[in-house]
């Protein structure tokens, strides 16, 4: 409903310029904590120049019903809305389509339509699924649904770590120590114990790094005993992994892999070759320059001297092939921020294979959790964390506390790193996710318990005292707060938007009319925590 109040704005300051309506639609905001909507000027010197002519036409202008006074503020102008059509507006839409409330506004239309893929969690078979692997299942969920809440198709991939000389060495210390009934018990702790294991092992004895590489050489010729084995992990690994996912809300559309791609790298590095980008190195290695001068500067590595593929030969086979599989519009990796020169290598490489697609490709990377170990230790596995929440809590809140951990990662900047504090994500206060939920379900019993009051047209007139209208006003920056997260692919605008909801909202007593404006909040609360990712309860 933002669109009518920003529509009607519009209208006034093109009559005044001369210009189309469309022109200042983006330029339009809603000014936090006021009752104007401003438009500010910023970047855009024709309409300075024509404002600055029309603007005393425009302060004078006659004022309609929708806007009842403009003015000038520092470098905007003001339009104050009328408190009582806004209330009506705003609640009527909520009331009879609040679902779409926000994300059908017109300031998103140029977001909608099309497919994204979404590439998160990506764990590795048999290491550790560390807090960077938490992190992205986090933001990565989060920027799936935005897009599909936007309009997107979207498709969730999870491109699991299952290649690569540490199935060697897995294969190889299975053989030696593994047992099939902890396997079936037990499948991530154990396969992460032999893989301790074997580690150690290979350190002091060769004839166990020998038979690693044995174990990888049958691998990569596709032999069907050790081939079993690898599949065997990997499908235990990825059912378990699926079980945790649902304790958490998250799902897959695709659950891919280095393995599949591996497949496909002959075929990229012939492309490569038929293009004239893969050279061949002294050091026998096949490397793709990435250099401006071309004088290999820079330059990344294909093929090892062995013949053998990497990490980023794999990555190169994944992006051609999804965008054969799903003709996506834009592809987005969430990873930590150790991984950004790889992913501008990666990208770089396309483009130099003339995939201009390469130029809707993002790499989302945020920083470095520190500390999150629980009492058995440095976090491995994703299910220690979950059940570490449920020690430390009371049974029924250990979902809650991986919301408030949601809210704790979501505040800051994606890219800065912080440290994972087991207090803090328990502190009972504070404005944190765990308060959106009381929040959402507060509300929820408040207004189940004064259904029957709940008319289906509410009397809007008594709304017009200033903390209802502060709320009515915070409303309508939804859209905007949605734009503002898209486009930075950071969930901290909403998520400082959501608790700035609660915080406005429960300074208000409860008075019939505000029934309306509870619902209102209350739909606008929910639709938002699922974007995060945080299923809104309605009891507590
Ligand atoms: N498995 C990798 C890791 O744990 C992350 C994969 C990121 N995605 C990619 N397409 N490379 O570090």
């Amino acid at each position: 409903m933002a669109c009518f109040f920003r529509r009607r704005v519009a209208l006034q300051l093109a009559e005044v310029c001369g210009l189309s309506e469309d022109v200042f639609i983006p330029l339009i905001s809603a000014v936090p904590d006021s009752l104007a909507l401003f438009y500010y000027s910023v970047g855009c010197a024709c309409f300075c120049d024509c404002l600055k002519k029309g603007f005393c036409s425009l302060l004078q202008m006659k004022r309609d019903a929708v806007v009842e006074e403009v003015s000038a503020g520092r470098g905007v102008i003001l339009f104050r809305l009328n408190k009582l059509i806004l209330a009506q507006k705003l609640l009527e839409q909520l009331r009879s389509e609040p679902d779409v409330f926000g994300v059908k506004s017109e300031l998103l239309h140029h977001l909608q339509g099309g497919r994204t893929l979404v590439e998160f969690s990506s764990p590795n078979i048999a290491k550790k699924f560390h807090a960077g692997h938490l992190r992205s299942t986090i933001i990565g969920n989060f920027i799936a649904n935005l897009k599909k809440a936007l309009g997107k198709e979207v498709i969730r991939v999870n491109y699991l770590g299952d290649w690569g000389m540490q199935f060697g060495l897995l294969g190889a210390g299975f053989e030696r120590f593994g047992s099939q009934e902890k396997l079936r018990t037990q499948p991530l702790e154990h396969l992460f114990e032999v893989y301790v294991q074997v580690n150690r092992e290979a350190e002091r004895d060769e004839s166990v790094r020998s038979a690693a590489a044995e174990f990888f050489r049958r691998l990569e010729q596709n032999e069907d005993q050790a081939l079993a084995l690898w599949r065997q992990f990997r499908e235990i690994t990825v059912d378990e992994y699926k079980r945790i996912y649902q304790r958490l809300g998250v799902h897959f559309d695709h659950y891919s892999g280095e393995a599949f791609h591996h497949h496909q790298t002959q075929n990229v590095l012939d492309v490569l070759m038929s293009q004239g980008l893969l050279k061949t190195t002294e050091k026998g290695t096949a490397v793709v320059d990435l250099s401006e001068a071309g004088d290999m500067s820079s330059y990344a590595t294909l093929v090892r001297s062995d013949g053998t593929s990497l990490y980023i030969t794999r990555d190169v086979a994944a992006a051609l092939d999804r965008k054969q599989r799903f003709g996506f519009d834009e592809m987005i990796y969430v990873t930590d921020k150790s991984q950004t020169v790889h992913f501008q290598q990666l990208f770089h490489i396309l483009q130099t294979m003339g995939h201009q697609w390469t130029e809707r490709c993002v790499h989302v990377a945020f920083g470095l959790v520190q500390g999150m170990s629980t009492r058995r230790g440095e976090v491995v596995f994703l299910e220690d964390v979950l059940e570490e929440a449920r020690s430390r809590m009371l049974n029924n809140m250990s979902v809650l506390m991986f919301i408030k951990c949601v809210c704790q990662d979501f505040r800051g900047p994606l890219m800065s790193d912080y440290k994972f504090d087991w207090d803090k994500v328990l502190q009972a206060h504070g404005d944190t996710g765990v308060f959106l939920q009381y929040t959402h379900a507060r509300l929820c019993s408040l207004l189940r318990r004064h259904a029957s009051e709940t008319h289906s047209c509410c009397d809007v007139s008594p709304l017009v005292d200033s903390r209802s209208v502060s709320v009515l006003q915070h409303l309508l920056r939804y859209d905007e707060v949605l734009l503002q997260s898209a486009n930075e692919l950071q969930p901290r605008h909403l998520v400082i938007f959501l608790m700035t909801l609660r915080y406005r909202h429960v300074s208000l007593s409860l008075t019939a009319a505000r029934l309306c404006l509870f619902s209102a909040v209350r739909s606008v609360l929910a639709n938002g925590m699922r974007i995060l990712g945080i299923t809104p309860v309605e009891k507590m």
